[in-house]
C-alpha cells in the first residue's frame, strides 16, 4: 500500500478510539481483561481491512496518560497484554509490511516492552503497506506538554528564534511529527468525547462515534464509517462550495 493506492475521496489517516472492552466484558459476566483480550484481536482485522480500502495511516488508542488511574489489577494485565501482543504479533506485522510506530510517554512504561515496541520500531522501518501507530501511555495535553518542553530548550538554547514560531512549529515536536493529521477519527462504544486522544492533530478532523463495543467492531463496520466519510464537506474554514 502506498499513496498510488489512496482514494481521493476516502481518508488517508484514519485514528481509531478503542473503547468499550469493559462494557463488553460486564455483558457477558466476564472480567474486564477478557474484554481487553478479545479487543487485541480486532485490531489484526481492521489494520488489514486499511491498505483495500485506501487507508495509508492507522493510528489506535491503546493506553492512555489517564488510565494509570485503573486498578492494579487492570493496569497489570494490560502491560502484560500489550507485552504478549507485540510478542506474537511483531513476525506477521513484518511479514505484511506494516509500518509500526509508538506514541506517547514510553519513559514510564516497563523496560522489556519498550524494548520491544523500540525492537519493532526498527524491524518494521523500511515496510509501507500500512502505517500503524500504536498510542501507548498516550495523552494529547501530555504530548503538547513535552513538546513545549522541547521547544523551550531549543529556545533557552538559542536554536530557535522565538519570532519564528508560527502553526507549524510546534507540531515538528509532537510525538506524531512524521505523520499527517487524521482525516477520520472513529470511536467506538457511543461515547461522544475525545479523552485526550490527538487534540492538536485533530483540529480539522471529521469525528464518527459508532455504538458498537470495540471488541465487535468489524471489518464490515470499519468499511461503513469509511463509506460515510466520502459524503463529508471538508471547508477548514472556508465557504461551501
Ligand atoms: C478501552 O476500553 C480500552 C482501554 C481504555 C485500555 P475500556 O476499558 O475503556 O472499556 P469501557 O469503556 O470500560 O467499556
Ligand atoms: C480512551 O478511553 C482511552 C483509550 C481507548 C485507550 P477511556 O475509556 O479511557 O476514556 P474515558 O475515561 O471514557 O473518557
Ligand atoms: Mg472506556
Amino acid at each position: 500500500m502506498n499513496s498510488r493506492t489512496h482514494r481521493p475521496d476516502g481518508p488517508r489517516h484514519v485514528a481509531i478510539i478503542m473503547d468499550g472492552n469493559g462494557r463488553w466484558a460486564k455483558a457477558r459476566g466476564r472480567p474486564r481483561l477478557l474484554g481487553h483480550r478479545a479487543g487485541a484481536k480486532r485490531v489484526r482485522e481492521i489494520a488489514q481491512a486499511c491498505p483495500a480500502n485506501g487507508v495509508e495511516y492507522l493510528t489506535i488508542f491503546a493506553f492512555s496518560t489517564e488510565n494509570w488511574k485503573r486498578t492494579q489489577e487492570e493496569v497489570a494485565g494490560l502491560m502484560s497484554l500489550f507485552r504478549r501482543y507485540l510478542e506474537s504479533e511483531s513476525k506477521s506485522l513484518v511479514e505484511r509490511g506494516a509500518r509500526v510506530r509508538f506514541i506517547g510517554d514510553r519513559l514510564q512504561l516497563d523496560p522489556i516492552l519498550r524494548r520491544n515496541m523500540d525492537a519493532l520500531e526498527a524491524r518494521t522501518a523500511h515496510n509501507d503497506t500500512l502505517n500503524l501507530t500504536v498510542a501507548l501511555n498516550y495523552g494529547g495535553r501530555d504530548e503538547v506538554t513535552r513538546a513545549t518542553k522541547r521547544l523551550a530548550r531549543d529556545v533557552a538554547a538559542g536554536r530557535l528564534d522565538p519570532d519564528t514560531i508560527d502553526h507549524e512549529t510546534l507540531p515538528r515536536y509532537l510525538d506524531t511529527h512524521v505523520l499527517p493529521d487524521p482525516d477520520l477519527v472513529i470511536r467506538t462504544s457511543g461515547e461522544a468525547r475525545i479523552s485526550n486522544f490527538l487534540l492538536w492533530q485533530s483540529a480539522y478532523s471529521e469525528y464518527e462515534f459508532v455504538d458498537t463495543l470495540w471488541p465487535d467492531f468489524t471489518r464490515e463496520h470499519f468499511e461503513a464509517v469509511l463509506a460515510r466519510f466520502g459524503g463529508r464537506d471538508r471547508r477548514y474554514g472556508g465557504a461551501r462550495a
